[in-house]
């Protein structure tokens, strides 16, 4: 390929979105730095504006700064420890009488993940919704039925970064039918 045409196809793949949704790792070590006001109302507002069947938005979002309930929440989420050592955990609950609420809640996680990760703030997603813990979580913050824990998103400036391994684009693609070789 001509030095030209690379350049191109560098071009063509550089824009904000791809660009912040390649960057983003599960970041699950933190500094002490608060996330501002303003990030947090920006998550908020990324987090609303996700698609949602028949546009029923069927959720509910908290944002959690308080060392205490910070705390409790990591003792309830067992795999998600680090939430005691974030500066801020975020919760999504959907209402479960939408077909479609975890679809959904899911869309709004992964927006709010992406918009923090756009202001340089690194966060994970913390499983609900099948998690034993769902309930106490759910009483733990007071939030009324019928929305339940869809998942938990504890994020601060990242401390450590990992890498994990992703598989090949080649390996996981297709066009038109699967195992055609033309791509
Ligand atoms: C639905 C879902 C649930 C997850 N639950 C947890 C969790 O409970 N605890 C955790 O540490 N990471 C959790 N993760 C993060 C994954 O472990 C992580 O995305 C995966 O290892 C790939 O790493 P990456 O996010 O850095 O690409 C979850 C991710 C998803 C999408």
């Amino acid at each position: 390929m001509c030095w030209v045409n690379a350049l191109l196809q560098q071009m063509c793949t550089m824009n904000l979105g791809s660009t912040l949704i390649k960057s983003r790792r599960s970041v699950r070590k933190y500094q002490n730095t608060p996330v501002s006001d303003v990030v947090i109302k920006e998550v908020f507002e990324c987090a609303r504006l996700a698609p949602s069947a028949r546009n029923s938005q069927p959720w509910i979002f908290g944002a959690i700064r308080d060392k205490e309930m910070l705390n409790a929440i990591a003792k309830l989420a067992d795999n998600g420890v680090f939430i005691a050592d974030a500066p801020i955990c975020f919760a999504v609950f959907g209402d479960v009488n939408q077909t479609y609420y975890l679809e959904d809640c899911c869309a709004a996680t992964e927006n709010m993940i992406i918009c923090l990760q756009g202001h340089g703030i690194g966060s994970c997603w913390v499983a609900g919704d099948k998690k034993g813990y769902v309930d106490a979580v759910t009483s733990l913050l007071k939030v009324p039925e019928p929305y339940k824990l869809v998942s938990l998103i504890p994020a601060g400036v990242p401390a450590e970064i990992s890498s994990p391994p992703k598989k090949a684009v080649e390996d996981v693609t297709f066009f038109e039918v699967w195992g055609d070789s033309k791509k």
